[in-house]
């Protein structure tokens, strides 16, 4: 093997090179960005590599829009450094690039305002693994776990398929708002103190919040802060949707960087889940991370996942890395789109009297169905029959609602809408 020291004129000429091929590949990627909100209105035939979402129905005339996947094409970025992967035809066990950490830190600095140290990354294949984790590693068999509802299903499970107990804090609805069709919820501090008992360990806490959509204010998590803090709790906090705040300009306050501007101590009973699958659309590739700062959980953490955790995919460090580095132009061009189709769907469903929210971050509309459902039965059932596949709320804690998602391209979302309106005109007219 030749190794070439700077000053070498070789050396030189190399990195010459590489600077040009470097300066080329961003030119070809400017320009790929050129148009990028036309590529959310061209239709994936998603069924050709069998999405989970499509093939629910295959065969049937229903419009999925349930699971939290996106209807749109990868971002170019990802795309070309994942196709770069495939042709060179590496594919055996992986570990994470050596730079990767480089760039997770540096995402963390600009975009959340909190400095992570590489030691606390655990790389994980998914973020519900991180969760099942989280509930092993910090609360003993039979112990309990503190979580807010309605939530995704996950959060609920979790804790009885590992042998612990879910203590479930309904979130509590806004009456007033709710008359005016507006659904919001907030956090019942004395229903959340009622429900903690002297052997609960954990909170899991989905921030922002799936499925309501909205985010935590900056009081909120200084009072669950001092509420975990106050019961020598662990915090779990899953904030995979934090890159989805439509509102571009908000920025995410990690719950742990609130613990951390407390004192080290209090950082240390921090786990904060995330990765690129929701935003980015990655779920396939199998990529997470759980940030774990204090050694002794991280080391709990770690004996929980031996010999039962696989690796992350190959092509999942790969599309992160082109993620961190160039996917900023997508995600802010797909974060105009979600904004538009969020009013869109907000639109509808005003006309068709359902309370909603109006989500601050994911593409998850929450629904209101309970003025069907004593007709109807199931309105998640219901709205199937009529041609729509939306999430069934009973699954996140709350029969009678449902969660729309609106990350469809324009001509799908266009065609459920009107099928909904149809419905529930049909519904309200008696036929
Ligand atoms: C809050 C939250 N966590 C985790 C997940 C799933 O993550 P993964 O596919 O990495 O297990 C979802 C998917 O919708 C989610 O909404």
């Amino acid at each position: 093997m030749h190794f070439l020291s700077s000053g070498d004129a070789r050396h030189e000429e190399l990195a010459e090179s590489g600077d040009l091929l470097h300066s080329l590949a961003r030119l070809e990627l400017s320009a790929l960005n050129q148009n990028l909100a036309a590529t959310f209105d061209t239709p994936l035939d998603r069924l050709r590599w069998s999405a989970t979402k499509w093939e629910k129905y295959r065969g049937r005339d229903v419009i999925p829009l349930w699971i939290a996947d996106m209807d749109f094409p990868v971002a170019p970025a990802i795309e070309r450094a994942v196709m770069a992967h495939v042709q060179h035809g590496n594919y055996g066990y992986t570990s994470p690039p050596a730079d990767l950490a480089g760039d997770l830190i540096a995402h963390h600095a600009q975009h959340y305002d909190w400095q992570i140290e590489p030691e606390w990354i655990v790389w994980l294949s998914g973020l519900v693994l991180g969760i099942n984790l989280a509930v092993k590693a910090c609360c003993g068999e039979g112990g309990s776990v503190l979580t807010f509802s309605p939530v995704y299903p996950p959060f609920l499970s979790a804790a009885p398929m590992q042998g612990r107990r879910t203590l479930e804090v309904p979130l509590t609805i806004d009456e007033a708002a709710l008359a005016r069709g507006d659904l919001r919820y907030h956090i019942d501090f004395a229903r959340l103190e009622a429900a903690c008992l002297p052997d609960t360990r954990l909170l899991l806490l989905c921030h922002p919040h799936n499925p309501v959509g909205s985010l935590f204010t900056r009081a909120d998590l200084d009072a669950l802060a001092d509420f975990c803090v106050h019961h020598d709790l662990c915090v779990c906090s899953d904030e995979v949707h934090c890159d989805l705040i439509l509102d571009g300009s908000t920025p995410h306050v990690p719950f742990a960087r609130v613990l951390a501007e407390r004192s080290p101590a209090d950082l240390a009973r921090s786990i904060t889940l995330h990765g690129p699958g929701k935003v980015f659309n990655l779920a396939g590739l199998g990529i997470a991370w759980a940030i774990i700062p204090d050694a002794a959980l991280r080391r709990r953490f770690r004996a929980v996942m031996q010999r039962l955790v696989p690796a992350p995919c190959c092509f999942g460090f790969t599309a992160l890395q082109a993620a961190l580095r160039d996917g900023e132009p997508w995600r802010q061009a797909l974060l105009a789109r979600l904004r538009s189709q969020r009013d869109q769907v907000s639109a509808a469903l005003d006309a068709m009297s359902l309370p909603h929210s109006h989500p601050e971050a994911t593409y998850l509309t929450w629904i209101d169905g309970r003025r069907l459902t004593a007709k109807v039965g199931n309105a998640a059932h219901w709205f199937e029959q009529h041609g729509v596949g939306l999430s069934d709320g009973a699954d996140f804690g709350a029969p009678g609602f449902v969660r729309l998602n609106f990350a469809a391209t324009p001509s799908v979302l266009d065609e459920a809408l009107r099928r909904m309106l149809e419905a529930v005109y049909r519904f309200d007219a008696g036929r």
